[in-house]
């Protein structure tokens, strides 16, 4: 996969340089090109921002300079030029040495374009879901938008040669989209096959069966006078299994009761599961 990211600020985007993601730019398996956006500016001064038009307060980002940043990096003019930060090669997971094999998730969309995603607290809700399908992509290039915003008009004309989607990462407003690029990176780029060593890693994960992950222990058995749950000191993997489901949908129940009404509609959980818990 190549992700590139298109910012006026590239020095944010350096945790890309770092553990999994940089693990990832070292197998091979992750190429990223982080851009200054002031590259394309017209003027002496590096503007990228103008006043709105209609009035109102702040700036919108020009389309006269991120219209040529996108074709330039639709068509990989600029090189991919971010290094690992770390030797990781060397230093195998516990979880990569059980030599589970990866699996790649479907792609939702079969299309030569690259996706164009414009991180924005106005768009589509972010899902792992999501994160899974977009593991598949080639090209994935993000938008990261300043100020007001961008001029909508770079987004009609980016259709030409993108999937463009407007994406927000939670319901409140972040100063720009970088941050938002770093969290959703991190969750496509684990996806990628061989990223996360360990399959069951991911497929366990808080969402991927449309639940939360229940608590999680480790040695020593008592510490500070608690102890690890009985069960899962008792070596029976279906009575521990039912445990950790019970744990999650109850979980699931306290914080995020929306997502077991979809669980009981999707059959991901029964009636009985719900009492159990
Ligand atoms: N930019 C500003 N706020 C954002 C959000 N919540 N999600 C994605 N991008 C953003």
């Amino acid at each position: 996969m190549r992700i590139d990211v298109i910012t006026i600020f590239p020095e944010y985007l350096e945790p890309m340089r770092h553990a999994l993601l940089g693990k990832a730019i070292e197998q091979g398996r992750l190429e990223v090109g982080v851009h200054d956006l002031r590259n394309w500016a017209e003027d002496k001064h590096r503007s990228v921002d103008d006043s709105p038009a209609g009035g109102g307060p702040g700036m919108v980002m020009m389309p006269t300079v991120w219209g040529p940043a996108l074709d330039d990096v639709a068509a990989k003019k600029v090189p991919a030029n971010l290094e690992s930060a770390e030797a990781h090669l060397n230093r195998p997971r516990h979880d990569e040495l059980e030599g589970i094999e990866p699996k790649a998730y479907e792609a939702k969309e079969d299309s030569e374009l690259p996706l164009l995603i414009v991180p924005t607290p106005a768009g589509a809700p972010f899902t792992q879901a999501d994160a899974q399908a977009w593991s598949t992509e080639e090209h994935i290039v993000f938008a990261c938008g300043r100020y007001e915003g961008i001029d909508q008009r770079v987004f009609e004309d980016a259709k030409k040669r993108y999937r463009v989607r407007e994406v927000s990462i939670g319901d409140y407003v972040l100063i720009g989209g970088e941050v938002a690029v770093l969290v959703m990176s991190e969750a496509i780029v684990r996806l990628i096959p061989g990223v996360l060593g360990n399959r069951r890693s991911h497929e366990e994960d808080s969402f991927s069966d449309g639940l939360l992950e229940g608590p999680c222990y480790t040695k020593p058995r008592v510490w500070r006078g608690l102890e690890i749950p009985e069960v899962l000191l008792s070596g029976n993997h279906k009575l521990i299994e039912a445990f950790r489901k019970s744990n999650s949908v109850a979980r699931t129940k306290k914080v995020r009761p929306d997502l077991i009404t979809r669980a009981l509609k999707e059959g991901t959980i029964s009636p009985a599961d719900l009492e159990q818990s």
